[in-house]
């Protein structure tokens, strides 16, 4: 199967240590600035970096990464960058057809289906069966923005949603989410969400990200370990009954 066929390491080949090289003289270069924004895939680079100076979400036990929204890379690139000499797994995920870039892997696939995240599963176990959960998850999904916040909000709400089920499904115990979110009615309910799933939720605007766009990223720090107190729809119940449980899980 295609899944299968991917190589479920990156190893340290000559193009990691090349690019390695090309950061450090990039990170050395007095003009780095403009320079980094032109070696980025995309802007959105910036913002991740923010998030990584403020949460260090890229430390050593950070290995078995999704990157969803991947497309057009820049994510990744930072993530690659930032991981420098420790050994990772980076997979990215994208519902329109992107380039890979070095040292990760990409599938083409929408994050709201099932069959994506059984992919996603199936990536990340090898031959005996044995799946590896993940460290992190980013997501930096977004709906094709239609002008209309009210819509826009809604579009994103899906997409949080299956990150959400993804980090319930997938990431171990201890593990980290990062998400864009847009503000609207629904986001009292994803923070609360978000509370219950992990031991520190924090609401963060980069710098990088326009003042005037309705954009924020949520971050999830040490996903809780319930031991099967917990179900998949009990995540996805009202603020009242979602805030009980959060004071009955504690
Ligand atoms: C703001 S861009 C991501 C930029 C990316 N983080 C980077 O650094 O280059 C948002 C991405 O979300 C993707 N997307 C939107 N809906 C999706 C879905 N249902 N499943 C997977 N990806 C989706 C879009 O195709 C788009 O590439």
């Amino acid at each position: 199967m295609f899944i299968k066929s991917l190589s479920h390491t990156f190893s340290r080949s000559k193009s990691s240590s090349s690019l390695r090289k090309h950061f450090q003289k990039v990170r050395g270069d007095p003009f780095n600035d403009k320079k980094r924004s032109q070696f980025y895939r995309s802007r959105a680079a910036f913002k991740l970096l923010e998030i990584d100076d403020k949460f260090h979400i890229f430390n050593r036990h950070c290995r078995n990464i999704v990157d969803l929204g991947f497309a057009p890379g820049a994510w990744s690139q930072v993530a690659v960058e930032r991981l420098g000499n420790n050994p990772f797994t980076i997979l990215g995920v994208d519902i329109n057809h992107a380039t890979p870039y070095k040292g990760c892997q990409y599938i083409q696939g929408d994050v709201t289906k099932t069959s994506t995240h059984s992919k996603i599963r199936e990536f990340f176990t090898d031959e005996e069966g044995l799946t590896q959960p993940l460290d992190l998850i980013m997501s930096d999904m977004m709906v094709n923005c239609t002008g209309h916040d009210h819509y826009d909000h809604i579009g994103n709400m899906e997409l949080c949603n299956a990150g959400l089920i993804l980090a319930f499904n997938q990431l171990r115990a201890g593990g980290n989410l990062i998400m864009k979110v847009w503000q609207g009615s629904e986001l009292k309910l994803l923070e609360a969400r978000m509370k219950l799933l992990f031991a520190k939720s924090y609401a963060f605007k980069p710098q990088s990200s326009r003042s005037e766009s309705s954009e924020l990223y949520f971050v999830g720090l040490g996903k809780r370990d319930f031991k099967y107190q917990l179900l998949l729809s009990d995540l996805f119940g009202d603020i009242d009954e979602i805030g009980k449980l959060r004071k009955k899980l504690k």
